[in-house]
């Protein structure tokens, strides 16, 4: 298990938006949607496409990816449409003050 890490500050990444940040030497996407703060792996299960590039739909929340458009779960990093059938991980995040801490979940 490791430490809550600070990754961004709040007016970095726009609600809705996402940015690519870096948590020990991996690629996260932190994802900010309707006032919330999501971080899942910058990985599509389907073919490794980089979830960052893609839109974030605050109604679900969830991204999509740029590649061929599989929509993940932004909270549980969840596969909800195909072709991507299997979940991205999901990490943790906090906000504190005007930084936002994301704590790796144990690689999938
Ligand atoms: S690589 Fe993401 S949908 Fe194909």
């Amino acid at each position: 298990m490791t430490d809550f890490q600070p990754v961004a500050r709040v007016d970095e990444v726009p609600d809705p938006g996402s940015l690519l940040v870096e948590v020990d030497d991996r690629l996260v996407v932190l994802i900010h949607a309707a006032g919330h703060w999501y971080a899942l792996d910058d990985v599509c299960t389907h073919d490794g496409g980089p979830l960052s590039d893609g839109p974030v739909d605050p109604a679900g929340p969830s991204i999509a990816c740029p590649r061929h458009g599989a929509k993940f779960d932004a909270k549980t990093g969840a596969a909800l449409t195909m072709p991507a059938t299997k979940a991205t991980v999901a990490h943790e995040v906090q906000v504190d003050g005007d930084r936002v801490l994301v704590r790796l979940a144990p690689a999938g």
